[in-house]
């Protein structure tokens, strides 16, 4: 007989990647980060309604579990966790999501409600072994799957683990190393207001590797050994380096077609404004761009021109 948890809470973070996107998926190193002050949180409450619903006022939904098809990223959380758990019925709650990360922005929005639902999930089936960081990026890491084909590892693992991390995917396990700065990395984050799919960026992206392997392959190597240098630029504290080697990832992801027109604004109009380097970040083709900024005088004049260039939102978050 299991003891539920009458009240169960959790949450999981937005994310940034600061180097190696889509090159990552291809099995070069990448480094991505949490943005703590965004997330995603689930509660699961018991229900007296005799079935589990799953609730997202955000996203205008509120369904029962068991009418949900295989495909609904949310269901497929909670039913990963009860399968798990071993439970063939779900038991009479209702999961209730609601995130402050804007959903198809590069942000990690899909891995962090995945991974805010699973937590909660284990916590009111009182599982503390699923409530690992280990195990809820695996859970989310199956979820992931439905966003697009070939997830590389790196949302899932930095949403559950809440950490910066040094990334590489490889059998039989992923390297994931976490890791600590020298000096403050201070990103202006800013959004396009374009909404893009990350399943359409990375499945272009890998039509064109498969049409032209050497070029892509060459771009790919080029990101991994931006991503190298920047782990030891990270490391020594060489925050202007750190800057330049993203203006450089940048003009990589360009390359790989994954930037936008929005995007190439948003970068150039943050280099003008004296920003230490800036790029997309994420799938692409829409979504978040950062800017590394020296100090908060710096912040304010890169904030200022990204929001007359056109950001729809701006928000610091600070590497430390
Ligand atoms: C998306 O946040 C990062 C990509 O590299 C895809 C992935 O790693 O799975 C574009």
């Amino acid at each position: 007989m299991i003891e539920f948890n009458p009240v169960s809470e959790a949450s999981a973070p937005g994310k940034i990647i600061l180097f190696g996107e889509h090159a990552v998926v291809y099995g070069r190193p990448a480094i991505a980060a949490p943005v703590s002050q965004i997330r995603a949180i689930a509660t699961v409450t018991h229900s007296s309604s005799n079935n589990c619903y799953l609730v997202a006022p955000d996203l205008n939904r509120h369904d029962r579990l068991q009418d949900l098809p295989d495909d609904d990223a949310l269901a497929r959380a909670a039913w990963l966790v009860l399968g798990v758990a071993g439970l063939t019925q779900p038991p009479d709650v209702t999961i209730r999501v609601r995130s402050q990360i804007p959903i198809a922005s590069g942000m990690g929005s899909g891995a962090a409600i995945a991974a805010a639902i699973i937590r909660a999930l284990a916590q009111h089936l009182n599982r503390p072994d699923l409530q690992t960081n280990e195990q809820v990026s695996a859970l989310t890491y199956e979820v992931e799957k439905i966003h697009h084909g070939t997830p590389s590892g790196i949302d899932n693992t930095v949403v559950a683990y809440e950490q910066p991390i040094w990334f590489v995917r490889q059998s039989p396990k992923n390297l994931i190393e976490p890791f600590k700065v020298a000096a403050p990395l201070r990103f202006v984050v800013a959004d396009t207001g374009v909404r893009s799919s990350t399943k359409v960026a990375v499945g272009d992206v890998r039509r064109q590797y498969n049409q032209q392997p050497a070029k892509f392959a060459r771009i790919f190597d080029e990101c991994g050994r931006i991503a190298q240098v920047a782990r030891q630029a990270i490391k020594a504290g060489n925050v202007e380096k750190v800057g330049q080697l993203m203006t450089d990832n940048h003009a990589w992801l360009q390359k790989m077609t994954v930037s936008s027109p929005e995007l190439d604004k948003l970068v150039d109009a943050a280099l003008q404004a004296g920003a230490l380097g800036a790029k997309l970040s994420g799938a692409g083709r829409g979504g978040n761009m950062l800017a590394l900024v020296a100090d908060e005088a710096m912040e304010r004049q890169v904030s200022t021109a990204l929001q007359q260039a056109g950001a729809t939102n701006i928000l610091t978050t600070i590497l430390k």
